[in-house]
């Protein structure tokens, strides 16, 4: 777990372990890793250890790798060296992240690209080649995509007789993976007893399929609201961005960046923002809160470690009595639940296609009134383009932007959609983030203290401990919530306050009394 250390200084039962790796202290009393250019092969899968086993190959990774970067007395944090850079980001099957993340339930799709009367579709997860379907028995299933038989797409495969069929010689597998037939074969051969396709369990919650790539008993999913609450509550959606999936992530714990990314120099009627961000009145005030962003850039920041990844408490001092009380989470190991409008949040995930893609998956989920579910879709789909959700704006137009309109109406001149903003910020970062050359601040404290939970979670997953957010069915119904809140304390301790707050709303609520 976390532990503070002096003031803004967080680090992790391990940082002392590593004295054979060479540390040494630098100027400002941060602990930096004295790190040979020989440990690159490793983190790209060669080297020396070649001839270990892949678990073992996995953990030398992580020890070659495994740097401690404290932060640094005034708060702030190094930069990260190439190694490190690569062992957090690096998601395909064998890499540290990738082990670390093949541990929990991923998003696969939505429920809603699987209508119609040919439920099969092609995808790519943690760099993996996939083919997804719904039988005629109305079982998921998610295969490998090579047909075991010489290697054709089973994307392409016939849906039928229980299972996917291979269009070639017509092998038939079922939602387990297990060959049902080889009709090619002579009568009575048993050739297909033997073939079973790499298969992965998929189940269904709030309008997301989710699959499980990882070795063993899956975890329990947590009792959040987005999943407790009915399916007239929710609503799910994605969108494709083109970079490593931590890039999205880290926009996502940064509060500080909706003063300026999603400034706007005008506030729209908040009664006119039903399904979009940041548009609603903070909960019991009259100010929108995109003026409450505009008017208040330096926030003061509160991370806390919890039992599901860390609260982060975004404060802005609006009156001598006034503080604007933001709590937003980081869901271990990559989703984050916010606030969206006085009755809904956000939940939601940045899943890798593979190193240098991702989606991100949301639910949204109403506290008040069921979410008007089509004006939800008709609103998103302004900016994707089906079937795989893609961005209309995106790199190759310059995002729509606008110097006008940059000048007048928006900080970044790239329209009023807020996923735009954000999809720029993460994508011009490059496919993947070169982290050795950032300079991270105070307000990316979250940012840091996220690094250090992933890197420990990494180490555990390589040595095939139990990671944060591994849950048994026992932990998983003891992790509700979780409170995210964006409102206005008058006078009050913004800890009880929000605390406060969220109770209120659940209370109102007609399905979330119970839960906290
Ligand atoms: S390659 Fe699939 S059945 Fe032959
Ligand atoms: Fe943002």
């Amino acid at each position: 777990m976390l532990s503070a250390v002096g003031r803004n200084r967080f680090i992790t039962p391990f940082e002392g372990k590593l004295p054979s790796m060479g540390s040494a202290r630098g100027r400002n009393g941060a602990i930096k890793r004295l790190r040979p250019t020989a440990l690159r092969p490793f983190l790209q899968g060669r080297g020396h250890n070649d001839r270990l086993l892949p678990s073992e190959r996995v953990r030398s990774r992580i020890a070659s790798a495994m740097v401690y970067i404290a932060a640094n007395n005034d708060g702030t944090c190094p930069m990260l060296s190439t190694e490190q850079n690569d062992l957090i980001t690096r998601i395909g099957p064998g890499t540290a992240a990738g082990t670390l993340m093949r541990r929990y339930w991923q998003p696969a799709a939505l429920v809603d690209e699987l209508v119609g009367n040919r439920p099969v579709k092609a995808l790519r997860l943690l760099g993996e080649d996939l083919v997804l379907f719904r039988d005629d028995q109305g079982r998921y299933g998610l295969l490998g995509r090579r047909c075991p038989h010489r290697g054709t797409d089973l994307a392409f495969g016939r849906l039928e007789d229980g299972g996917l069929r291979c269009a070639f010689h017509g092998w038939l597998f079922d939602v387990s993976g297990q060959c049902l037939e080889t009709p090619a074969e002579p009568e009575g051969s048993r050739l297909c007893a033997n073939i079973r396709q790499t298969a992965y369990p998929v189940v269904e919650k709030s309008g997301i399929l989710f699959a499980y790539l990882g070795p063993g008993e899956p975890p329990a999913f947590p009792h959040f609201d987005c999943f407790v609450a009915p399916e007239s509550h929710t609503f799910a959606f994605k969108g494709m961005i083109d970079c490593n999936w931590l890039q999205s992530l880290e926009v996502g714990i940064d509060p500080a960046h909706t003063s300026f990314l999603h400034r706007f120099f005008h506030d729209e009627e908040p009664d006119k923002g039903y399904g979009k961000l940041f548009r609603d009145k903070s909960i019991d005030s009259d100010l929108p809160m995109t003026r409450i962003m505009r008017e208040n850039p330096r926030p003061q920041i509160e991370v806390e470690p919890t039992d599901y990844g860390m609260r982060i408490a975004t404060l802005r001092r609006i009156s001598e009595q006034k503080t604007h009380v933001r709590v937003t989470n980081l869901v271990f190991p990559h989703a984050f639940v916010i606030p969206m409008s006085s009755e809904m949040t956000i939940t939601q995930w940045h899943v890798p296609i593979n190193d240098t893609r991702h989606y991100w998956y949301a639910i949204f989920t109403s506290f008040g009134a069921p979410v008007n579910k089509a004006e939800m879709r008709r609103q998103r789909l302004e900016l994707y383009e089906l079937p795989d959700y893609i961005p209309r704006k995106n790199k190759s137009n310059d995002y729509g932007f606008d110097p006008h309109e940059q000048q007048h109406d928006t900080f970044t001149g790239m329209g009023a959609d807020i996923n735009v903003h954000d999809q720029w910020a993460c994508e011009s970062m490059g496919a993947i983030q070169d982290r050795t050359q950032e300079h991270l601040g105070q307000s990316d404290k979250a940012i840091s203290a996220y690094r250090r939970i992933l890197r420990q979670a990494i180490e555990q997953a390589g040595n095939g401990g139990k990671p944060l957010m591994v849950l048994d069915p026992t932990a998983a119904a003891s992790i509700t919530g979780p409170a995210a809140i964006d409102g206005i304390a008058s006078g009050e301790p913004w800890q009880s306050y929000w605390q406060k707050t969220d109770q209120t709303r659940r209370k109102a609520s007609t399905w979330a009394n119970g839960h906290s």
